[in-house]
């Protein structure tokens, strides 16, 4: 494939460390995250926010952590940042039954100002405690292309040397055996302002599409048992 790298060993798809990994189908798995008390965040958080979509999806795309409608909804990428993903994925003709969208982080990570809620970036041990989760939705799902939106997503899918900037948009080997690429996140194409945001928009639905395209390409899924 284009581009092609091998990643580093630093990512939850590495080698799944036996007995770490939550077991079960997509429900169990999402009732256990609900008591998930791995760090502190689940302490002013709503909920945990865990992925959406079917066991089947072909592809597994990994945001970075909840906002505040995603905390209060209990559904990913609910917000602004997942109307503009929600809309880029539409256009680039990837099925919605395809796709299973989820985040590096399942809590919303915030500091009070007055009423508002101001986002917060989960800190390295946060992203850590939450990486059992994202291994196991991928030990469930055994998706056929993993997309990382973000720096935050890219390098815990590819490791800390993942440059988004000179590594955008192209695919690479993941130690699962699977290609994956990482792509603009869209809460960072909205603080963008004028020709940037168009050009990094254009950019995120070319990369959309490159997605919709490789899985037009890849095998037919397998058969399994569902959730
Ligand atoms: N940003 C993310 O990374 N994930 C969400 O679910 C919402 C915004």
């Amino acid at each position: 494939m284009a581009g092609s790298r091998d990643s580093d060993d630093s990512g939850p798809f590495a080698k799944p460390v036996e007995g770490e990994t939550p077991s079960g189908g997509l429900p169990t798995l999402r009732r256990k995250a609900v008591e998930c008390r791995a760090c502190p965040l689940w302490r002013d958080a709503t909920q945990t926010v865990f992925g959406e979509g079917s066991s089947r999806a072909r592809v597994m795309l990994i945001g970075e952590q909840p906002g505040d409608k995603e905390d209060l909804a209990g559904a990913p990428f609910v917000g602004p940042a997942g109307r503009l993903l929600r809309a880029a994925l539409e256009q680039s003709g990837l099925s919605p039954r395809d796709v299973y969208l989820t985040n590096t982080v399942k809590h919303f990570k915030f500091v009070r100002r007055g009423k508002v809620r101001l986002h917060q970036r989960a800190n390295a041990a946060e992203q850590a405690a939450c990486r059992p989760w994202l291994a196991a939705e991928f030990q469930r799902i055994r998706p056929q292309l993993v997309v990382a939106l973000g720096a935050m997503a890219a390098h815990t899918v590819f490791g800390r040397g993942f440059s988004l900037t000179a590594q955008r948009g192209q695919w690479h080997a993941l130690p699962a055996g699977i290609p994956g690429m990482a792509t603009w996140h869209p809460s960072a194409i909205l603080r963008k302002r004028g020709r940037e945001r168009e050009l990094a928009h254009r950019e995120l639905e070319a990369d959309l599409r490159g997605v919709a395209d490789a899985l037009a390409d890849a095998e037919p899924p397998r058969q399994d048992d569902g959730d």
